[in-house]
C-alpha cells in the first residue's frame, strides 16, 4: 500500500525559551525534525509532507537539506494537532493510501515501531494509534480502551478524575487511510479546555461512523517527545548511548565510550579503533582498520581503511583520506584529498588541495588557499617531499617527486622532480654575537644605574 508521510512541525515550543524553532535544536548533531522523518522512512513513504508554521522559513530549508522531495505546507495559526494535519489535505489530494502522522518534536520513534503501526492498518484496522505504558502519565493524553475497544482519546486538561487514573497514554502518532483520516478531521471541532482542534478526537469521530480503531504500543522511551532544554539534554545523552552501544555491537573498538560523541549519521567500520574523546559531526564515514586517537574532530569527511587521524587532528567537510593515509596532532584539512600513504603529520592546515599517493607534508605546512575574496587550489603530486614550514600559495602545483626547501614561500610552479628554494639565503658572522651580547649587557647597566 502506497504511504504519505506527514510531520507536524509548526509548534513554537516555548519552554524551549529560543529563538529557534523547537523542531531545529539539534540531536546528534541534526535537528530534531530529521529524526522524525527519518523514523518515518520505516514505512518508505511516497509522499512526505511537512506542516511548518513557526519561523516556517527557517524550518523549510532543514527539511529539504534532508529530503529535497519533502513537500512543506505552512500552517500559518497553530490550531492544534488535528488542524495541522489537515493542513495536508490539499498536498494530498487524490493520494489514494495510508498517511502515518508523526510528531517533530518526538526523535526516538523506531522504525520497527512504525511499521508496527503500518501491519495494524493491514491486519484490518481502520485507525491506529501509538500508545504505550506511562510511569508519570502527566500531560500526556489518555488512550480509553473499554472490553477491548479503543473508544476515544481524552487529553488531560479535559479528563475526569477516573480517566487521569489511565496510564495507557497517547504517544501521538497515527496511521489510518488518508481519505479518511482528512474527512474525519473536518468533522471535528475544538470545543474543549484549550480551544484547540485535537488529532485525538478522530477516534471518536471515527467510532461513530463504525470504523475500527486500535492502539499499537511500544517503550515509553521511544514516544519521549522534547520540550525543554533538560529534556534535549537527557535526550541526547540517550541518543549517544545508544549509538555507542551500536558501534560497539559493530566491532568498533572505543576505549572510553562515554567520551566519544556520534552524529545521527556517522558509520564507522568494523575493527576501526576511536580512542577517547572524538566528536563527530554530521557526515562522517571511517572505514575499517581506521585509527581515530583521541581528541580529534571530525565533519563531512571519509576515512579509509588503515589511516590513522590525530591525536588532535580537525578533518572538517570535504576531507577525503585515502588508504592509509595519515593525519596528525594540530593538522586541520578541508576540502582536500590525502591520497594513499601521504602524511600530514604536524601542524598544517591542508585545504582545497590534493596531496599526491606517498608525498610527505612536512611540520607547519601551510596552503594559503584564501586572498580575502576567493578560495584557491594547491596540486602536490605523487611522493613530493613539502619542506617544514612551506607556505603554499594557491593557485599552486608541485609535481611528482618534487621538493620544497624549508621555510619556503611557493607561489610558482615546481615542475616534476624540481627542488624548489624560495626563502632568504643564510649570512654567518662569526663572532658577531659575542659583541652583540656585550653591547646589550652594557646598555642594561647604564639603564638600571641612571634610574
Ligand atoms: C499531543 C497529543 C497527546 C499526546 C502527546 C504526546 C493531541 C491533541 N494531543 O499533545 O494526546 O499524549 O501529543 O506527546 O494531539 N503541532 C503543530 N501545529 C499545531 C499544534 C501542534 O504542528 O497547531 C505540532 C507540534 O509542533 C508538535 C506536535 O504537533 O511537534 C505535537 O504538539 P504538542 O503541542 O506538543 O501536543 P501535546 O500537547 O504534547
Ligand atoms: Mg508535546
Amino acid at each position: 500500500m502506497a504511504t504519505a508521510l506527514i510531520v507536524l512541525a509548526a509548534g513554537q515550543g516555548t519552554r524551549m525559551n529560543s529563538d529557534l524553532p523547537k523542531v531545529l535544536h539539534p540531536l546528534g548533531g541534526v535537528p530534531l525534525v530529521v529524526h522524525a522523518m527519518a523514523s518515518g522512512s520505516a514505512v518508505s513513504p511516497e509522499k512526505t509532507v511537512v506542516i511548518a508554521g513557526h519561523k516556517a522559513e527557517l524550518v523549510e530549508p532543514a527539511v529539504l537539506a534532508y529530503d529535497p522531495d519533502a513537500t512543506i505546507v505552512r500552517q500559518t495559526e497553530q490550531l492544534g494537532t488535528g488542524h495541522a494535519v489537515l493542513q495536508a489535505a490539499g498536498a494530498l489530494d487524490g493520494f489514494d493510501g495510508d498517511a502515518i502522522v508523526v510528531f517533530g518534536d518526538t526523535p526516538f520513534v523506531s522504525p520497527e515501531t512504525i511499521a508496527k503501526m503500518a501491519k495494524a492498518r493491514t491486519d484490518g484496522s481502520d485507525i491506529v494509534m501509538l500508545g504505550f505504558q506511562a510511569a508519570d502519565p502527566g500531560r500526556y493524553g489518555r488512550m480509553v480502551v473499554r472490553d477491548g475497544q479503543f473508544e476515544r482519546i481524552v487529553e488531560a486538561k479535559d479528563a475526569s478524575p477516573e480517566e487521569l487514573a489511565i496510564t495507557l497514554c497517547n504517544g501521538g502518532l497515527v496511521a489510518a487511510d488518508a481519505a479518511t483520516l482528512f474527512d474525519l478531521l473536518k468533522t471535528i471541532g475544538n470545543d474543549n479546555a484549550s480551544g484547540e482542534y485535537y488529532l485525538t478526537d478522530i477516534i471518536a469521530a471515527g467510532r461513530d461512523r463504525g470504523l475500527s480503531a486500535s492502539v499499537v504500543t511500544c517503550d515509553e522511551a521511544e514516544t519521549l517527545g522534547i520540550n525543554t532544554r533538560a529534556e534535549l539534554a537527557r535526550a541526547e545523552a540517550l541518543f549517544q548511548t545508544r549509538k555507542r552501544a551500536e558501534a560497539l555491537e559493530n566491532g568498533v573498538t572505543l576505549i572510553a565510550p562515554d567520551t566519544v560523541f556520534f552524529a545521527f549519521d556517522t558509520v564507522i567500520g568494523r575493527d576501526a579503533v576511536i580512542e577517547p574523546n572524538v566528536v563527530f559531526g554530521p557526515d562522517v564515514t571511517v572505514e575499517s582498520g581506521a585509527t581515530i586517537r583521541a581528541f580529534s574532530h571530525l565533519e563531512g569527511c571519509h576515512v579509509s581503511r588503515d589511516a590513522i587521524v590525530g591525536p588532535y587532528a580537525r578533518l572538517r567537510p570535504g576531507a577525503e583520506l585515502a588508504e592509509g593515509a595519515k593525519v596528525g596532532n594540530f593538522v586541520e584539512v578541508k576540502n582536500a584529498m590525502i591520497h594513499e600513504g601521504a602524511k600530514v603529520n604536524h601542524l598544517s592546515y591542508i585545504g582545497d588541495a590534493s596531496i599526491g599517493a606517498r608525498s610527505n607534508i612536512g611540520a607547519g605546512t601551510i596552503t594559503c588557499n584564501y586572498d580575502g575574496f576567493m578560495k584557491h587550489h594547491t596540486e602536490i603530486g605523487e611522493g613530493a617531499f613539502i619542506g617544514s614550514n612551506t607556505m603554499l600559495v594557491a593557485p599552486v602545483t608541485v609535481g611528482n617527486e618534487a621538493m620544497t626547501a624549508t621555510g619556503s614561500v611557493i607561489n610558482k610552479t615546481v615542475p616534476d622532480g624540481a627542488l624548489a628554494l624560495a626563502r632568504a639565503r643564510q649570512e654567518t658572522k662569526p663572532g658577531m654575537a659575542r659583541k652583540l651580547f656585550e653591547k646589550l649587557k652594557a646598555a642594561k647597566a647604564k639603564r638600571d644605574k641612571g634610574a
